[in-house]
């Protein structure tokens, strides 16, 4: 059920997690479902509610850096650079874990991926349970990730018993990953802080490929965040593929095409990139939500938020190639 995170709710919700149970819950990314990071029965509550393999290690979101030194060892000053610059905000840093990490939350890794997010709902959440939160986002495994409540409630209804509603999630996109070590600053998921910004207070950041089939590393899946429906770049279909059917276009800031769409959706009349990527994820729920055969996406160029954007656009495609 959505409620409205009012002081009693955020409480209400906190004892749920506290008690071993999961909650929807608003970041300025995407939304997420929490459980108490360090109750591993709790956090095996999450992966069976997605549907999500456990191989797929989550993310811990912490409200306090005193809460970070309980959980990771931090053996490079880089890590202090990326925190003053990043947080709290759309950055999460995989490091080291110490022992009270619990294996399901990092999949047996010896590392542990932590962030402070923004939103004032969430670290009201995160304060109130007084430990980390395990989250993923709120949507079942390989589908539209929710930026707001209602889209959590479309995909988890019957899974999750308490929604906090926190608006509309304004960067909307996922948080950008990255892990450091005494090699350097690796880029594991691009998101909310652009590989310019980190270059900016990283003199060294190397991208690892982020779009492998069987990634050895995980959060690099091929097929993801994709809609129910098939979604395929505009450049990439022939005539016979759109012949007579329903489709949905989404476009950066005009339809310069000559197709025929039932519904068309704009990321930004501006060309906006954050403006593009707050929409993107809800103007595809919207389109999947209208009975169309297949939505046709234009490909976005590559720069800033647009590496993002392209990131999941890609991956979504994917699914239905
Ligand atoms: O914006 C976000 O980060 C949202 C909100 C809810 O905070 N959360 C999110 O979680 O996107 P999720 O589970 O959908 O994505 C987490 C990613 C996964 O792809 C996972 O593989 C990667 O983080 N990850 C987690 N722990 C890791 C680790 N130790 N090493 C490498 N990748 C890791
Ligand atoms: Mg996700």
């Amino acid at each position: 059920m959505i409620i409205d995170s009012t002081k009693e709710n955020i409480k209400k919700a906190a004892e749920e997690i506290i008690a071993g149970g999961i909650v929807a819950f608003p970041t300025e990314n995407v939304y997420g479902l929490g459980a108490d990071g360090l109750n591993p029965t709790a956090v095996a509550k999450i992966f069976e509610a997605k549907q999500r393999p456990t191989f797929n290690p989550l993310i811990l979101h912490i409200a306090s850096r005193d809460q970070l030194k309980e959980l990771v060892s931090i053996e490079n000053d880089k890590v202090y650079n990326l925190i003053n610059a990043f947080w709290p905000g759309p950055l999460t840093i995989v490091l080291p874990k110490k022992d009270i990490v619990p294996d399901i939350v990092t999949a047996g890794n010896t590392t542990v991926a932590v962030r402070m997010p923004q939103h004032p709902i969430a670290k009201a959440l995160i304060e109130a349970c007084g430990r980390p939160i395990a989250a993923p986002s709120a949507n079942q495994f390989g589908f539209l990730s929710p930026t707001t409540a209602a889209h959590v409630e479309k995909q988890l209804s019957n899974k999750v018993n308490i929604i906090l509603d926190g608006g509309k999630s304004d960067v909307g996109v996922e948080s950008t990953i990255v892990e450091v070590t005494n090699d350097g600053v690796f880029l594991l998921r691009h998101g909310g802080i652009s590989l310019e910004q980190l270059k900016d207070v990283c003199d060294f950041v190397e991208v690892r490929d982020t779009n492998i089939d069987k990634p050895n590393a995980p959060g690099q899946l091929f097929q993801h965040y994709a809609p129910s429906i098939p979604l395929k770049f505009i450049s990439e279909i022939n005539e016979a593929e759109i012949k007579g059917r329903r489709l949905g276009g989404l476009f950066l800031k005009e339809n310069n095409s000559e197709i025929e769409f039932e519904q068309v959706e704009f990321l930004s009349k501006a060309g906006d990139m954050r403006e593009a990527a707050t929409n993107l994820f809800s103007h595809l729920h919207n389109l999947e939500n209208n009975n169309l055969d297949l939505i046709l996406v234009e490909p976005i160029e590559e720069k800033g938020l647009g590496i993002a954007i392209m990131d999941r656009l890609v991956k979504a495609t994917n699914r239905y190639k």
